[in-house]
C-alpha cells in the first residue's frame, strides 16, 4: 500500500485527481470506478478543471459508481445517479450511455446486482477504483463484518453510516436503509485502488486500515491484499498512524519513491 502524505486535504483531493487524470492520459478508453460522498466533492471539481483546461477528456472513457441507494429512482435529488450528475457527469464530455450506476429502484435488486457485475466484466474490468472510507472503515457501502469476498450486492446500513449521510436528506428516516453496493471482491479485482481520506474524522479508521489487523471488522483493511493501492490522506487523516515519519520519508510530499 502506498500512503500518499498530503499538507491539506485540497492538495489531496489534487493528488487523486491528478491519479485519475494520468489515467486517462495513458488510455483514454480507460474504465474508471467512481465514488460519491463528501470526500469526493473537491476530486470531482479537480476533474473539471482539469477537463475545462483541455488536459483531459472522459469521451472515450466508462465509468462504474460504488453504489446507489435501494428505492431512489435515478431522478431522486438525493439519489447517486444525481449526486453524480450534478457534480461530474453534466460538466465533462462523458458519454452518458457509458455512465454507469446501479439502479436503485430496480424491481429486482438481486438480479440488479447480478447485472453489475456482469455489465463491470463486459467493460474488461475497472482500471482504477476511487474509494473513500466511512468512519467505521467501510469501503462503497461494505459495512463491517462484509464478506470480504463479496460481489455487488444488497446491504442493510448502519445506524452510524445512515446518521453520517442524514445531512444530505430532509430527516434522518428519509435516508434509506439499504444499498446495492460493489463488494471487497469486485473492489480488489481493480488493476488500481485509489482511497482518499481527509478529515479528524477518518483518522482512527484510517490507522485501522494501513496498520490494523486484515479482517471485516475494517473493511477497507482488505486493501492490504490489494497489489496496487494508493491511499491518499491529508495531515488530519494520518494523524493517528503510528508509521507517519516513513510514509512520509519514501513518499516526500505524497510523491512516488525515491528508490524503486
Ligand atoms: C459512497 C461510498 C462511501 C463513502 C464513505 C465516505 O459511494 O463509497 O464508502 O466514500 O461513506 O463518505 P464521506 O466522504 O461523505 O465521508
Amino acid at each position: 500500500m502506498k500512503v500518499l502524505v498530503m499538507d491539506s486535504a485540497e492538495r489531496a483531493a489534487m493528488r487523486a485527481g491528478g491519479l485519475i487524470a494520468d489515467t486517462l492520459s495513458a488510455a483514454p478508453d480507460a474504465v474508471l470506478g467512481l465514488a460519491t460522498g463528501a470526500t469526493m466533492e473537491p476530486v470531482y471539481g479537480d476533474l473539471i478543471a482539469r477537463h475545462r483546461a483541455g488536459a483531459i477528456s472522459f469521451a472515450r472513457a466508462t465509468s462504474f459508481n460504488l453504489d446507489e441507494y435501494v428505492g431512489l429512482p435515478p431522478d431522486h435529488p438525493q439519489s447517486y445517479r444525481q449526486t453524480m450528475q450534478r457534480l461530474l457527469f453534466d460538466h465533462v464530455d462523458f458519454d452518458p450511455s457509458r455512465c454507469h450506476l446501479p439502479r436503485g429502484d430496480a424491481t429486482d435488486p438481486h438480479g440488479e446486482a447480478q447485472r453489475y457485475d456482469a455489465a463491470i466484466a463486459a467493460a474488461g474490468g475497472i482500471d482504477i477504483q476511487l474509494l473513500g472510507i466511512g468512519r467505521n472503515g467501510h469501503i462503497g457501502f461494505n459495512e463491517p463484518t462484509s464478506s470480504l469476498g463479496a460481489r455487488t450486492r444488497i446491504k442493510t446500513l448502519t445506524g452510524g453510516t445512515r446518521k453520517a449521510n442524514a445531512r444530505f436528506f430532509d430527516t434522518e428516516q428519509a435516508v434509506p436503509r439499504y444499498a446495492i453496493t460493489m463488494g471487497i471482491a469486485n473492489i480488489l479485482e481493480a488493476r488500481h485502488c485509489v482511497l482518499l481520506a481527509t478529515g479528524e474524522a477518518k483518522a482512527d479508521a484510517v490507522a485501522r486500515m494501513i496498520e490494523g489487523p486484515l479482517g471485516a471488522d475494517c473493511p477497507a483493511s482488505a486493501l492490504q491484499l490489494h497489489p496496487r493501492a494508493s491511499v491518499i490522506v491529508d495531515r488530519k487523516a494520518a494523524s493517528r498512524l503510528r508509521m507517519i515519519d516513513y510514509y512520509l520519508e519514501i513518499h516526500p510530499g505524497g510523491e512516488e519513491p525515491i528508490i524503486g
